[in-house]
């Protein structure tokens, strides 16, 4: 029996400490924000916040997975966007959309330790998020839009 902290809920889960967080996720928990692209930490695709930091829940053990994760579905609180999302939405940044969670949460990490990032550094924390559409300047527009904006700190901060 695992147990995590999952958007401010606390989960226990009858599996195995070494699956992938990602698995326990969307299985177990019915989480779909994040999504299987390589399963080797490449894509980016498949990534959540701990702690307020990003990581690739492909590659995290959930028996390692301690601290608060926060996912896509826990961006919005009470049905308020996170300003991210609205942006994302002004910007209409997204194609076909499987990458968009790990340009959504990178940035949201981002912005919750940079509030007012450069465009350098909007490059710089966006790299290594893959996408095959390649929605980057609209996803960096987008990061513009909400930078400065104020969120709640339960939103992966
Ligand atoms: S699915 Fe996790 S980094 Fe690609
Ligand atoms: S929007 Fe299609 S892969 Fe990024």
């Amino acid at each position: 029996m695992v147990s995590l902290r999952v958007n401010g809920a606390t989960h226990e889960v009858d599996v195995d400490p070494a699956t992938p967080l990602l698995y326990v996720l969307r299985n177990d928990l019915r989480l779909s924000g994040p999504r299987f692209g390589c399963g080797l930490g490449q894509c980016g695709t498949c990534t959540v916040i701990i702690d307020g930091v990003a990581a690739r829940s492909c590659i995290v053990n959930v028996g390692r997975a301690s601290g608060e994760i926060t996912t896509l579905e826990g961006l919005s609180k009470d049905g308020a966007l996170d300003p991210l999302q609205q942006a994302w939405i002004d910007e209409q940044a997204v194609q076909c959309g499987y990458c968009q969670n790990g340009q959504i949460m990178t940035a949201r990490a981002l912005l919750n330790k940079n509030p007012n990032p450069t465009d350098a550094e909007i490059r710089q924390g966006m790299e290594g998020v893959l996408c095959r559409c390649m929605t980057y300047y609209r996803v960096q527009a987008a990061i513009k839009r909400a930078a400065g904006r104020p969120v709640t700190p339960s939103r992966g901060a």
